[in-house]
């Protein structure tokens, strides 16, 4: 009797181990396909600009997307643990420049923190306008008033109203599938 209940026991014991073994396998093949389709959305690849108390902030971000026709609004993700965070909420309003397809080397100067030297911001040329950072050599930009803050996860989304477009030359947007980066997962 005892040695039955003893094996009895035993056996319990593989089986929740092979039940564990299973759950967590599934865990990893969802978390997996999770990122890969969540990689699967489409992206463009834009900077952000704003400056809020003689700071400046000009970063790359590709969470962003057309909102609504009327008013014209759109939404951007960023990242809290970031200095655009704090300054667009500061702020309420920025650029959001739109790159060509041959403008990679000027998106990946802006992964970087912002820094102002020999009047470029890391290393491009710029100019203000309405006191925000204007960047040069970009083929479009919109400036946004931010409508709302969804504080939700790691990049709160800032919904913003397009309150002015300017085309400077037309040309093909820059897509983040060109690019070997990724974002999302
Ligand atoms: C491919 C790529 C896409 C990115 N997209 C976003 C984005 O959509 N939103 C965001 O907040 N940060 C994004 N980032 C991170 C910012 O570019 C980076 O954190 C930036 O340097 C923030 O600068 P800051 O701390 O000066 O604001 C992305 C980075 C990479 C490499």
């Amino acid at each position: 009797m005892n040695e039955i209940i003893f094996q009895g026991r035993k056996l319990k014991s593989k089986f929740s181990n092979l039940i564990k073994v299973k759950k967590y396998a599934e865990k990893i093949m969802n978390e997996k396909s999770r990122k890969q389709s969540l990689r699967m959305l489409s992206y463009g690849v834009y900077v952000l600009s704003s400056m809020s108390e003689g700071t400046y902030c000009v970063s790359t971000v590709t969470w962003v997307s057309q909102a609504s026709f009327e008013p014209p609004l759109i939404s951007v993700c960023i990242k809290r643990e970031s200095a655009s965070y704090e300054i667009v909420k500061k702020r309420g309003e920025y650029f959001l420049h739109i790159l060509g397809e041959n403008q990679q080397d000027m998106a990946s100067s802006f992964f970087k923190p912002t820094v102002l030297e020999h009047g470029k911001l890391n290393g491009h040329e710029f100019r203000l306008y309405n006191e925000l950072p204007l960047l040069k050599e970009v083929p479009a930009y919109l400036q946004c008033k931010v409508v709302e803050i969804l504080e939700n996860g790691d990049h709160p989304l800032f919904l913003a109203e397009v309150v002015d477009a300017v085309i400077n030359y037309d040309c093909k947007p820059l897509e983040l599938r060109k690019t070997n980066w990724s974002y999302g997962g």
